[in-house]
Formats: structure tokens, sequence, C-alpha cells
């Protein structure tokens, strides 16, 4: 019936997550409120970590792609479940250390990273650094050798394929500020450089082809493009890269019929394409590394509002305003992302009402959703918005000077915070 397993509804008929009453949540921990279930995300994580096991003899490992959601308990429960994280700033590099996860758990990319980042990284002994372009190359093994270390590397590759998702989060083709392209012969040269730079230690090749991907083809076409890639970088510089990263991008359920593949059949489809594709080049098979972020997340998380005005426009629509919005949830504002919305003490009714939820923000285009299913619904209602895990918290604004919502994380039905929310003080502490 619902879009995840941690989802249900109780006696009173109100929603649960992880066993937990959403209604009482909400009056608990005020409104706005991300929510959060453990069990669900730490079973999500070993799902990834079986099918490494089962289906590439766990010659791998699974990242989670911490921009997905980051927080230190986040950082701690991942890696607790056997998984290292991919990070993209200085700033997840420092959540993760400060959370206490081994340095050489992290991945660390990035189309821009700053010389600074580079210096961190490399001090704190960040595993493997994804090298996106020439230019971070050479910045990289200038402040390696400043530091008398040596920087292993994956060179980022764009493997030319244009997986079937919102343009904004397709990576994979020509025309992408990430990575170098193979056509181009950016990649050949991007490699003899990357062979011949002092303090770079050259440990294979990484490709990441998009995000909320719902077809297994083109993460087989991927793994296959990146072996013949390994193989012909073989033939033309003698160089057999022995690690391969093959990115994140697995789609999620954001509506009950959505229909994404199990991530057991992802990697089932991928090993077998792989194994395939390096035992006809006569390659040794390479260590993967997978970066499942939304998957992980997405579907274990949930954003509780409070109803205020109610606001119907006869023969127009009913826009149904709550305390929050693009502030803690830009993704319908930026992608038409669309969710499944739940008046949280009726859950187990029927949808009657056609509505759209706005947030509160001065801005016309403030919506989470338009025109969408819900039980009736009227001002004081607790409205959940579902599958809001994933790229939620951590694309969150300030925008008007609202403090951004705690995370709440529940466990068999009891829920604690893990992210506090914000207060005034923290809006203006910067302010001089
Ligand atoms: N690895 C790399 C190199 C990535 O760039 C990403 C996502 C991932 C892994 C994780 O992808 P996932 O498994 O979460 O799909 N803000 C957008 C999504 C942007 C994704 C950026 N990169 C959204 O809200 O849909």
């Amino acid at each position: 019936m619902f879009v995840s397993d941690c989802l249900s509804v109780n006696e009173q008929g109100h929603l649960t997550i992880g066993g937990a009453d959403t209604v009482e949540l909400a009056a608990q921990f005020g409104t706005p409120c991300y929510v959060m279930d453990e069990a669900q995300i730490r079973q999500n994580c070993r799902a990834f970590v079986r099918s490494i096991q089962e289906h590439y003899d766990g010659n791998g490992v699974a990242n989670y792609a911490s921009k997905a959601f980051c927080c230190k308990e986040m950082c701690r429960i991942v890696t607790g479940e056997g998984l290292g994280l991919d990070v993209v700033s200085g700033g997840e590099i420092y959540t993760a250390l400060s959370a206490g996860v081994d340095p050489a758990k992290l991945n660390f990319h990035g189309n821009n990273k700053t010389p600074d980042e580079l210096k961190y990284a490399v001090e704190s002994g960040v595993g493997r650094i994804i090298v996106d372009n020439l230019y971070e190359l050479e910045t990289l093994s200038r402040i390696a050798s400043a530091c008398g270390k040596t920087a292993d590397v994956l060179l980022r590759i764009k493997p030319g394929i244009d997986a079937h998702t919102h343009d904004f989060i397709r990576t994979g083709q020509i025309d992408s500020k990430f990575g170098l392209a193979i056509e181009t012969g950016e990649a050949l040269e991007g490699v003899k450089a990357a062979l011949n730079t002092e303090s770079i230690c050259l440990k294979g090749y990484h490709c990441h082809i998009g995000s909320q991907i719902f077809d297994v083809d083109p993460f087989e076409h991927a793994a296959q493009v990146m072996a013949d890639f390994i193989a012909q970088m073989k033939a033309e510089t003698g160089y057999e890269a022995e690690e391969l990263g093959l990115g994140g991008g697995f789609g999620i359920k954001y509506r009950s019929h959505d229909d994404p593949p199990a991530y057991e059949d992802y990697m089932a489809r991928v090993a077998a394409a792989l194994k395939e594709a390096c035992a006809a080049r006569q390659l040794a098979l390479p260590f993967i590394s997978i970066e499942p972020g939304r998957s992980i997340i997405g579907s274990a998380g949930l954003t509780l509002y409070t109803v205020g005005a109610v606001k119907t426009i006869p023969g127009v629509r009913t826009y149904v305003s709550i305390d929050g919005g693009m502030g803690d949830n830009p993704r319908y504002i930026l992608y038409q992302a669309e969710y499944e919305i739940v008046n949280a003490a009726r859950a187990g009714e029927p949808k009657t009402q056609t509505i759209t939820l706005a947030g509160r923000c001065c801005e016309s285009g403030d919506l989470i959703q338009e025109n969408a299913p819900i039980q009736p619904v009227e001002a004081g209602d607790i409205v959940a918005v579902l599958s809001t895990g994933a790229y939620n918290y951590s694309m969150a604004s300030n925008y008007n000077r609202i403090p951004r919502p705690p995370v709440v994380l529940v466990n068999d039905g009891q829920a604690r915070v893990i992210v506090r929310r914000e207060t005034y003080e923290d809006l203006t502490k910067n302010d001089i």
C-alpha cells in the first residue's frame, strides 16, 4: 500500500514509521520535522553489501553517497554496516571524520574540488580521490608532493551513456560537466597523465551515469563500456586498472506505482556483464565500488508538517498551506518531483480530496505537490510527505530565514533526535 516497508497504519488509523505514530512524533518533536527509520536504512545497506557478496564474490564495496543525507549519526550507521562513504566536499569529509569514520573509507568526488579541500583530503588520509580533470590532477600532484604523500586516485570517466532520467541528474553523456570523455580522447590523455604524474598512484576508473534510474540496461552497458576502456588503456599504455567505480543512481519508489528493480537484480546483471566482458578481454576482475545514496535513505524518510491556511479558489484549485516548503524540500520547485502525501491521522481512509500542497515561502513556485490526492484535510492536521529521506535535509536552505527542521531517527517505535532543530540564534550566528 505504501511506498516503503517501514510505513504502516495503526489501530487509530494513524500513519506509522518504524513502529512510531507520526501524529505523536509531530506532537513530541514539533513540525516541520524529518523522520527516518533506522531499521529500514540498515536493511537497505545490508541488501547492497549482500548483493556484492553474492554476485561478485565480495570483491567490492558499497560506498554510501552522503550527499543524499549527511550527518554524523548517518555516517556512523552506514559505516557500521560495512559501507564506505562517497563525499563531495570538505564539509562532508569533516562530518565523516567527526563521526569517527576511518578516512581510508572515504572516496572524494567533485568536478571542482578546491585546493584547500584537496589538501584537507590528502592530509587526512582520504582513501581515494576521484580525479575529474587534468587541472585537478596537477593541483593534487602539487599538494600531495608538498605533503610528502602519494594520492591514490580513480579517474572519472564519461562512458557516453545517456540514462533516461531528469536532465539535471544525468551525468554519463558527453555533454556533462563531470569527468573525461572516452570518445574525444580526453580519457586516454588523462590516463597517460595520471601514470606520469608525481605523487599520484592511479588505481583505476570511475563512472556514474545519473540518478533515479529504473532500468538496469544502462548500468550493464556502462560496465561493458568501462571494461572496454580498461582493455583499451591496457593496450595503449600497458596499464591495467585494478579498481572500477560504477557509481550510484538506483531508482526508488516515490509513488505507489513506481516499480524500481531490486538491488540484487541490479548487481546480478551488472556483475555478470562485467565478468563476461573481462573474460572476453582477458582482464583480471577489478575490485568494484558502487555508490547508492537515494536508495539507502530515500524511502526510509518522511517529512511531517502542520496544515495552516486552506484556500479553495472556486473552479481553480485548493491550496493547503503547510509550515514548511521549498526550504526543507526544494525538489518540486527544482525537478517537479513526485511525492505521495498523507493526512497522518487519517492514513487508513481513502484519498478523496485533490489539493496543492503549498509551502510558506514568499515565492509562488514554493509548492511541494500539485493536484495530489489526499484524505480530507483541514487546518491543524498533520500531513506527511513520503520518501523524503534523500536530497531533502541535505538540500535544505534558510530561505526567508526559516530555521531548518530537526531529523528524528526512529527504531522499533523509539525516537531520538539526530539533528536538532535550528534556532533563530543559529540563523544569525555568522552575522557581524
Ligand atoms: N555517485 C556520484 C558520483 C554521484 O554524483 C551521485 C549523485 C551518487 C553517486 C548517488 O546517486 P543516488 O544513488 O543518490 O541516485 N539532487 C538530485 C540528485 C542529485 C544526484 C547527484 N549525484 C535529486 O534530488 O534528485
